[in-house]
């Protein structure tokens, strides 16, 4: 089989973001693999600008990334319980573009968040968003890092053994999937 594309999306902006760093994690315990963080520092959706002036490139590339992909990672942190608008926003306006990138395709969620939870509202909801464009959705096992400020080391590498072994074997499943 051919190197397999990974494209992760991360629900935070921030430049030391930990979701940023979870999705990194995956990547590296996934193997490999081809990985491609996806910019999703969209515009904010507004019917009259797509209207006069089209879907921006930015939107378009990212749904041509997601197209390509052999699987998607989503990390998303939660903001007053739910995922970020910046990863709503990204999901409204790649619905927009022509065809559906995440019709059938594996797709792998996870969070990370300051609180004790570790973002698992913002994920139930998350996984909701996605229901409607028919992923291959993997149920688990299901990683939020909680207290995310304390989990990751000097070099970004997620600190606890549960985090490592559980997210692991949701890579090994997603590897799984993916030849499927
Ligand atoms: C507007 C806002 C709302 C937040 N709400 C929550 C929340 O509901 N639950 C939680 O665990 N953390 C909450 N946090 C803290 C985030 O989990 C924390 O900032 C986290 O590090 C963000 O992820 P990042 O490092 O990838 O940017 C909130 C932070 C902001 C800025």
């Amino acid at each position: 089989m051919a190197t397999p594309k990974l494209v992760g999306i991360s629900g935070s902006l921030r430049r030391t973001s930990h979701n940023t760093m979870l999705l990194a994690e995956a990547a590296r315990l996934f193997g490999d693999a081809e990985y491609h963080q996806l910019d999703i520092d969209f515009p904010l959706y507004n019917g009259d600008v797509e209207d006069a002036t089209g879907i921006p490139a930015v939107v378009k590339a990212a749904e041509r990334k997601l197209a390509q992909a052999d699987a998607v990672l989503i990390s998303t942190t939660e903001y007053n319980s739910g995922p970020s608008g910046v990863l709503k926003n990204a999901l409204d306006w790649i619905s927009r573009v022509e065809g559906n990138p995440w019709n059938d395709k594996p797709v792998v969620v996870m969070s990370a968040a300051a609180g004790r939870a570790g973002g698992e509202r913002a994920q139930v909801v998350l996984r909701g968003f996605l229901t409607a464009f028919r992923p291959r959705l993997l149920t688990g096992p299901q990683i939020h890092v909680a207290a995310c400020h304390e989990e990751f080391d000097e070099n970004e590498r997620l600190k606890g053994e549960i985090y490592v072994r559980e997210l692991g074997q949701l890579m090994d499943l997603l590897r799984k999937d993916i030849a499927r």
